[in-house]
C-alpha cells in the first residue's frame, strides 16, 4: 500500500512507528526555549568538578559531551537536571531557573542516569509504567507507551522479565526506554551506550537523534567517539573546564 505521502507502507508495524513519530512531534512541538548553563561552578572540597561552565542547548539539537573519567560530565548532567545545586551559577530552561529535580521533571527535563537506576523488584514494563503514572498519564496509555518504548529499544519480547533477569546491556536499554516513554523536552543521557554492542549502540543513538529531530534538546555524555560523531555538536570537559570540540 502507498500512503498519501507516496511512502510504501508494508505492515501495521510501519504504521505504528509512524504514529509514534507523529505523537512525539506533537508532544515536542513547543519545547519553549533553550537549556542554558550560566557560569556553573561545583566545588567538591578538594577540587572543582565544574569550573565556570557556560553552555546553551537549543531545541532540536543533539549534543555530545565528551571527556575523560572524572572530568565532570555526570556532575554537569545532574546540575542541568536540577538534581545537584551548583556552588555558583544558574541553570535555566526556557528562561525559568532550574533549581529543583521534581519541578524540572514535571517541566519535561528527563534523565538517563549512568548505572541505570532501575527498580529491581519490578519488571521492565513496570519500571516504565510507574513514572508515566506519576506524570499523570492514564494507565491504558501508560501501558501502550511503555510497550512501544520497549519495542523501540529491541526488548518488545521481554516486557514482563524482572530487572534481574535482564543482562547489563538489556537493563541499560530498559532505562533508555523509561526515559523515552516520558517524551521529555530535554533528554540528558549519561553514557547511555556504555554496555551495548555496536549494533544496539547504533539503534540507541538513532533513537536519541530522532528525539532531537522531533524538537527535543538532547545531551549525551559519552566515552565513545563514534557516538559523539553522530551528534550535531560536541563539547569537551577536562577537569571541570568546558570547551567546544566541534
Ligand atoms: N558525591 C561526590 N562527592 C565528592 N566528589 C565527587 C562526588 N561525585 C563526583 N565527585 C568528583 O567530581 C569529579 C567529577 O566526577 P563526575 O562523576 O562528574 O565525572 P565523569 O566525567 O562523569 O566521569 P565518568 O566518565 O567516570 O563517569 C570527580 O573527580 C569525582 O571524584
Ligand atoms: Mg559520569
Amino acid at each position: 500500500m502507498v500512503n498519501a505521502e507516496g511512502f510504501y507502507v508494508t505492515t501495521s508495524e510501519d504504521q505504528r512507528a509512524r504514529d509514534l513519530r507523529d505523537d512525539l512531534r506533537d508532544d515536542l512541538r513547543d519545547v519553549g526555549g533553550p537549556v542554558s548553563a550560566q557560569g556553573i561552578t561545583v566545588d567538591r572540597g578538594t577540587m572543582l568538578a565544574l569550573d565556570d561552565v557556560w553552555l546553551d542547548l537549543d531545541p532540536g539539537t543533539f549534543t555530545a559531551l565528551t571527556g575523560p573519567s572524572g572530568a565532570g560530565k555526570s556532575t554537569l548532567i545532574w546540575v542541568l537536571a536540577g538534581a545537584l545545586a551548583p556552588t555558583s551559577g544558574t541553570v535555566t530552561f526556557a528562561g525559568q531557573p532550574v533549581t529543583d529535580r521534581a519541578r524540572a521533571a514535571a517541566d519535561g527535563i528527563g534523565i538517563i542516569a549512568q548505572g541505570n537506576a532501575l527498580a529491581t523488584p519490578m519488571t521492565g514494563l513496570e519500571n516504565i509504567v510507574v513514572p508515566l503514572l506519576a506524570h499523570g498519564i492514564r494507565p491504558a496509555e501508560a501501558r501502550l507507551r511503555a510497550e512501544s518504548a520497549l519495542e523501540q529499544v529491541g526488548l518488545g519480547d521481554s516486557t514482563n522479565h524482572l530487572v534481574e533477569e535482564f543482562s547489563g546491556g538489556q537493563q541499560q536499554r530498559v532505562a533508555i526506554a523509561r526515559a523515552l516513554a516520558l517524551r521529555p523536552k530535554v533528554l540528558l543521557a549519561d553514557e547511555p551506550t556504555s554496555d551495548l554492542d555496536a549494533g544496539t549502540r547504533e539503534t540507541i543513538v538513532a533513537l536519541l537523534a530522532a528525539q532531537a529531530d522531533a524538537g527535543a534538546i538532547v545531551l549525551m555524555a559519552t566515552h565513545d567517539q563514534w557516538c559523539a560523531d553522530q551528534a550535531d555538536a560536541e563539547w569537551h570537559l577536562d577537569e571541570g573546564h568546558l570547551s567546544r570540540a566541534r
